[in-house]
């Protein structure tokens, strides 16, 4: 039996951390996917979990911890109006706030070429529609429901004796959950770009994108980069991705095309670890580019929750469970990190060009 007191304040945080835009009502974030029932999962629990494999970091973000602030533009070139009547799909340029990051709790984890790297951003639509998304260079996600996630993150916790997750413990994961071993292959044979630059990102989530004349298709996103592939630098340092993104900036603006993927009949909306046919339809919508990067500070990316279900009008949730989760969890790291005490981000811009 769900406890609705527990459901109504997990929904609540959700509202208050979204801010004044919501696409779906609070409340069907915790009752329509029943994910929240105490005896199973609570966006609390899942953010302990975070907090139990590397400790708990002040005023950081409890995943996607180690982070870059940035802000440019989108400008759409209208093809997406035949999708969805979402404004963002205009022929018009509306502002962003974007953040760059690594998957992951640790606020100063060394860069490495295989870590996730993850694309949040907000587009501020004309009035006062949003859209948020977090988006990741990997093709499909990990897992296919928010248990899984749950589970995997605790099958890989390091062993306090080595520093290292156990093998025996996630391969015994594994075998329980060929979703995430077909998914991990999918990843591996996808290797990663040398630079947050010239990274593809993903939102992976299925959504119901829905046009003016009211017809609704499954669809799923991806920016991909304008920049060409170029050699890794790993040799250059502890934080050299976020280092070479910032001189990157300094040579120009940075930019992406939108694409929307449109799914056929019977393709997979309810699980991201799946991938779609790579001969589906898709269509460029606009172009994003990033201008400027930014030290992590208050009232910049710092402070926004690119909470998935932050939705403009013609686009809408699927069956995927994982928006509805991803958040309800975000919500509770949100109030948790703007409520700490706040160090110093490990990504510094002034310090990169002053080095330079
Ligand atoms: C149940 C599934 C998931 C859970 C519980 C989860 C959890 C989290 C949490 C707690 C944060 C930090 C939020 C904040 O403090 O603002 C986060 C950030 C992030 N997540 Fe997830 N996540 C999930 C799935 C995903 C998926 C499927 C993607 C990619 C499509 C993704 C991409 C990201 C990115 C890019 C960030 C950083 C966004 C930023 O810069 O604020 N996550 N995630």
């Amino acid at each position: 039996m769900p406890n609705p007191r527990l459901n109504r304040r997990d929904a609540l945080v959700g509202l208050a951390a979204a801010g004044t835009v919501l696409a779906v009502g609070a409340g069907g974030v915790a009752e329509a996917s029943g994910w929240l029932n105490p005896q199973r999962l609570t966006s609390s629990r899942f953010t302990d979990r975070f907090e139990q494999l590397y400790g708990r970091h002040n005023g950081f973000r409890r995943n996607h911890a180690k982070g870059l602030a940035a802000t440019g533009t989108f400008t759409g070139n209208g093809a997406g109006t035949e999708v969805s009547k979402a404004a963002v799909f205009a022929a018009a340029t509306v502002p962003v706030t974007a953040r760059f990051s690594l998957g992951g709790t640790l606020p100063d984890v060394a860069d490495q070429p295989a870590t996730v790297r993850g694309l949040g951003v907000r587009f501020d639509l004309p009035g006062e529609g949003q859209w948020r998304t977090a988006m990741v260079n990997v093709p499909v996600f990990t897992d296919s429901t928010p248990q899984g996630f749950f589970d995997r993150l605790l099958a890989g916790k390091p062993d306090p004796a080595t520093g290292k997750p156990v093998p025996s413990v996630m391969n015994d994961f594994l075998a329980r959950h060929p979703e995430t071993a077909a998914a991990m292959k999918v990843i591996k044979a996808t290797p990663p770009s040398s630079g947050f630059a010239n990274s593809t990102f993903h939102g992976l989530n299925a959504f119901i994108a829905t046009n003016g004349a009211g017809s609704s298709v499954p669809v799923r996103w991806t920016v991909v980069p304008m920049d060409p592939p170029g050699p890794a630098t790993p040799e250059a340092g502890h934080d050299y991705l976020f280092d070479d993104l910032i001189e990157r900036m300094d040579r120009g603006p940075v930019s992406w095309r939108l694409m929307l993927t449109v799914a056929q009949p019977g393709d997979p909306t309810h699980d991201a670890t799946l991938p779609w046919p790579a001969d589906r339809r898709t269509v460029e919508v606009g172009t994003l580019t990033i201008d400027a990067v930014h030290t992590e500070a208050p009232g910049n990316a710092r402070d926004v929750n690119f909470d998935p279900m932050v939705l403009p009008e013609g686009l809408g949730p699927s069956d995927d469970p994982l928006p509805r989760a991803r958040s309800a969890v975000y919500a509770r790291s949100f109030e948790r990190r703007t409520r700490e005490p706040k160090s110093p981000s490990e990504v510094d811009v002034e310090k990169v060009n002053h080095d330079h």
